[in-house]
């Protein structure tokens, strides 16, 4: 038996800030976005779609496909949560119809929450393997305006279901894990903005990544040679290149030239650059965009898989595809939605961004933005009130 992700499903606002309208608010030159960081738009959600909305509208690919049988848990792994109690799981339980018996919680490590909650359900569909466990992984990424980190900023969630023998994609075994208690990113909880040292970030971020990756090899005899593509968790697409970098001096080789560093990573990254952060989503953002886009197939091959969350947690992993597994994509529905989405000026951004809602228990009605099927309808008395619109 074989275990891994069976489906996986992205979902991003329908509404964008290209970093060009940023740079030029903020003067700066669009070149230090671009390829400085990576960067070409970020994802802006309206009032109206929150990580709730955004996971439930990444799940419901899925859910229309095959049901909500045998999903016995889910698993939504956030660091944007709505409230400190109750999971946001449970909102997506009822939105997304799922069974009475399915467990639900709550996981948060920042950006690593989406690869523990996957090893989670890994382990439970180890112990039980008629189990299928949906694991959503839903952020919004917000920094202080005209802060180092605002040109990062973004939001997405993905859907994916683990079961065992999955159609897509096979979680091998020996992980590298490493460790560490840092303060490089993190959101105390009287702020909606996180606070990051990003410089500080990028290199814990690398040399995490170089002792996730030396267990992995201890472990496996991987080398760089293994992998015909490398996934990395992106908190801007650049920093891909430069775990590259740094994998290759693991390895004691030259760093790739940059065609050959380009095509092993850049499929991954196609939909990070649109998007923008997604923090627990991101590295799977990253698998989707390079299911979807791989310029050749890529049943059979092995995907080098980096998760890395501040304060800090870092695991490397290898994941095989399974042939067959380009009938089981969303590659339309993906391609669609960031077709689709709108652009916003700098004033529209701003005033999203600065949008208040109530927090002394006073009735608020959403208006409708564009988006999924799921939205935020009302706020009263504290309780959010999701509803699903009509087609
Ligand atoms: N043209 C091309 N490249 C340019 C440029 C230009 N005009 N101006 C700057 N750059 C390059 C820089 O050389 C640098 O690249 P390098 O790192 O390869 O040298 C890159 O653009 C970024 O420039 P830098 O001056 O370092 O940017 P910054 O100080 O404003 O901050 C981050 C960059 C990433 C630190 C900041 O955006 C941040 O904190 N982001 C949040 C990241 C984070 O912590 N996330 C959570 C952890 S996952």
């Amino acid at each position: 038996m074989t275990i891994g992700i069976h489906r996986l499903s992205f979902h991003t606002p329908a509404y964008y800030l290209d970093l060009d309208t940023l740079a030029q608010a903020r003067g700066a030159d669009p070149a230090k976005f671009h390829v400085g960081l990576g960067q070409d738009r970020m994802a802006i959600p309206p009032p109206d779609q929150d990580i709730v909305t955004l996971a439930a509208n990444a799940a419901l690919p899925i859910l229309d496909e095959l049901g909500p049988d045998h999903i016995d848990w889910c698993l939504f792994a956030t660091e944007s949560g709505v409230d400190q109690s109750k999971a946001a799981a449970l909102f997506c339980h009822g939105l997304l119809g799922l069974p009475a018996s399915c467990r639900c919680a709550e996981i948060k490590e920042a950006c690593y929450g989406g690869t523990a909650a996957l090893r989670l359900a890994a382990a439970i569909v180890a112990a039980s393997p008629a189990s299928r466990v949906l694991v959503l992984a839903s952020d919004i990424a917000r920094y202080d305006l005209a802060s180092p980190g605002e040109p990062t900023q973004g939001a997405g969630a993905v859907a994916m279901l683990v079961a065992a023998d999955p159609d897509l994609l096979v979680l091998e075994p020996s992980p590298g894990v490493h460790c560490e208690d840092i303060m490089d990113f993190w959101r105390p909880n009287y702020r909606t903005e996180a606070l990051a040292e990003g410089h500080y970030s990028t290199r814990m971020y690398l040399t995490t990544l170089a002792e996730a990756y030396k267990a992995h090899q201890a472990a496996t005899g991987h080398t760089l040679a293994t992998f015909a593509h490398l996934a990395c968790h992106m908190p801007f697409t650049r920093i891909a290149w430069k775990a590259l970098a740094r994998l290759a001096r693991a390895d004691g080789i030259p760093e790739p030239p940059p065609d050959a560093a380009e095509a092993l990573l850049a499929p991954a990254t196609l939909y990070n650059r649109l998007t923008g952060n997604t923090y627990a989503a991101c590295l799977y953002e990253g698998l989707a965009s390079l299911l979807d886009h791989a310029p050749a197939p890529l049943d059979g091959k092995t995907i080098g898989c980096f998760s890395y969350g501040s304060g800090c947690m870092a695991e490397f992993y290898a994941a095989t595809v399974v042939p067959g597994y380009a009938a089981h994509l969303y590659t339309p529905l993906h391609r669609h939605l960031l077709a689709d989405r709108v652009p916003l000026t700098y004033r529209q951004y701003e005033d999203i961004f600065q949008y208040g809602i109530p927090t002394d228990g006073a009735d608020h009605i959403f208006a409708p933005y564009r988006g999924g099927p799921f939205r935020l309808a009302t706020l009263s008395a504290h309780k959010r009130r999701y509803e699903r619109r009509d087609p």
